[in-house]
């Protein structure tokens, strides 16, 4: 695997001129900092040699490199999920390549369930750990040393200073937010009321379709995750109304105003 992860970082390299160390992967609804960036350089996943195969009609899926007032980063318009039927190292798969590409702090976004009842849709909520409920993880196999160790240390999956630059940015630029953990289910359904008081039980905040194995596979990798959620509404049970998918969009392009505002005071602030 090591040779075709590298040959995909080898060609994006050749196609983008800006060496970001910051990259973002944007959330379903949630794609409105690519419009801050200046001198962009955009690269489709369908050119990149090796790059798991897009199978949904209508997902934007390309890599878009810029400046954020000065700054490089490297944005992942449209990420792979486990529920279209990759499996989990497709669904890290551009996480490997960002750490060849040198990638070393990586902002995941998503767009999610609230189940602490403190949280409203709207809410950003910061991660401060995970529950991994998918039935896999994107390690699962022989490990190769050049990524990373054999049974990678897990203590602080969202790195802290990261946690806190997002607060203090938040704070400062008067974004409501909250902070918890955020359970990884595989989906595609939303969960059953039954499964949503487990893992209130468990421990978790919010839920979603994502992120999880993109913020294992960049732990075991070394790169420093922040994670960002947005609740686009609470979870099954806890608000009266069924979910609908449009709901969950319309939200999160309200939502993603501040949302780019707050990921753009972190890129700024790092
Ligand atoms: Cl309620 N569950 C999951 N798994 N993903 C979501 C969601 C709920 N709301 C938005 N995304």
């Amino acid at each position: 695997m090591y040779e075709k992860v590298l040959e995909s970082a080898e060609y994006l390299k050749g196609r983008i001129s800006l060496s970001p160390k910051i990259a973002v992967v944007l959330g379903s609804g949630l794609g409105d900092i690519v419009e801050s960036l200046t001198d962009t350089e955009t690269v489709e996943y369908g050119d990149i040699p090796n790059f798991p195969q897009s199978t949904v009609k209508g997902h934007a899926g390309r890599m878009v490199a810029g400046r954020l007032k000065g700054t490089p980063v490297l944005i992942m318009q449209g990420r792979f999920h486990f529920f279209e039927g990759y499996s989990m190292k497709e669904v890290a798969y551009p996480v490997f390549v960002m750490k060849l590409f040198g990638i070393e702090k990586l902002v995941l976004t998503n767009a999610c369930g609230g189940i602490n009842e403190s949280f409203t849709p709207g809410t950003i909520m910061l991660i401060q750990d995970f529950i991994n409920l998918m039935p896999s993880n994107p390690l699962i196999g022989i490990n190769d040393e050049r990524f990373g160790p054999r049974f990678p240390d897990m203590t602080e999956p969202y790195n802290l200073e990261l946690l806190e630059l997002a607060g203090k940015t938040a704070d400062k630029l008067s974004i409501p937010y909250g902070k918890g953990v955020y359970a990884g289910f595989p989906g595609p359904y939303y969960e059953t009321a039954a499964e949503i008081r487990m893992i209130r039980g468990f421990g978790a905040d919010a839920v979603g379709m994502s992120t999880v194995p993109e913020t294992i596979a960049a732990n075991y990798l070394g790169i420093k995750v922040l994670g960002l959620a947005v609740i686009t509404n609470m979870a099954t049970g806890i608000q009266k109304v069924k979910h609908s998918h449009e709901r969950v969009i319309e939200t999160a392009n309200k939502a993603s105003k501040d949302l780019t505002n707050l990921l753009r005071g972190v890129i700024e602030g790092i």
